[in-house]
């Protein structure tokens, strides 16, 4: 991992170091969007994010963009049944935005294991889109080879618990404006 020379935070019960300011996230970001507005030109793309971590990135990423497109929303949420590998992923509802035949980027603010982009993926391949790529802000390289491509990656990470731009620690911390690695989770 990069170390910063970065203000210690302390918020709550947590210690959060920074890990993306907010300006190096909105010069990243405007790449992202740069590059999707290149790779989509002549096409009118449905970004469809995933709730709630995606909504400051996708905020951003959308007015990165400067073609036309659309916007449509899915929750994806993780249930833990004791060990990490039995989550199982809670889909829906379904896009009311019709995706069928059409250009859909998938927006995730972390992808981690990868199960929840495959989970929504499946999901939405039902509704026989034209493509489907992904979007995501961080990708934590740890994790096994996904069985999917990530097309478009912000920041490649280690294994952090990351906060803010979205992202929560229990439903905490996703209106930081800077990227924060947890380090202590108890006080
Ligand atoms: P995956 O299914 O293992 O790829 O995990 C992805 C989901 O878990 C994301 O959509 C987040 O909701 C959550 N998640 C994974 N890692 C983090 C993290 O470091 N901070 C906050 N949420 C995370
Ligand atoms: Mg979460």
């Amino acid at each position: 991992m990069m170390t910063k020379t970065a203000p210690e935070m302390s918020l709550d019960r947590h210690k959060i170091d920074l890990l993306y300011r907010r300006d190096e996230i909105e010069v990243r970001v405007q790449e992202l969007g740069e590059q999707i507005s290149k790779d989509y030109a002549g096409t009118t793309p449905v970004l469809v994010g995933a709730l709630k971590g995606c909504f400051v990135f996708m905020a951003d990423l959308a007015r990165a963009i400067s073609i036309p497109l659309e916007l449509e929303f899915i929750s994806a949420a993780s249930y833990r049944n004791g060990a990490e590998q039995d989550d199982t992923i809670a889909v829906g509802p379904a896009p009311t935005l019709s995706i069928k035949g059409r250009d859909v980027l998938f927006v995730e603010g972390v992808v981690d294991s990868g199960r929840t982009a495959e989970a929504v993926i499946q999901r939405l391949k039902i509704d026989e889109p034209n493509s489907i790529e992904i979007v995501t802000l961080l990708h934590k390289t740890h994790s096994s080879k996904l069985s999917f491509p990530l097309k478009y990656v912000g920041y490649e990470i280690e294994d952090l618990f990351v906060v803010g731009y979205g992202l929560d620690y229990s439903q905490l911390y996703r209106n930081l404006n800077f990227i924060g690695h947890v380090r202590e989770f108890e006080k």
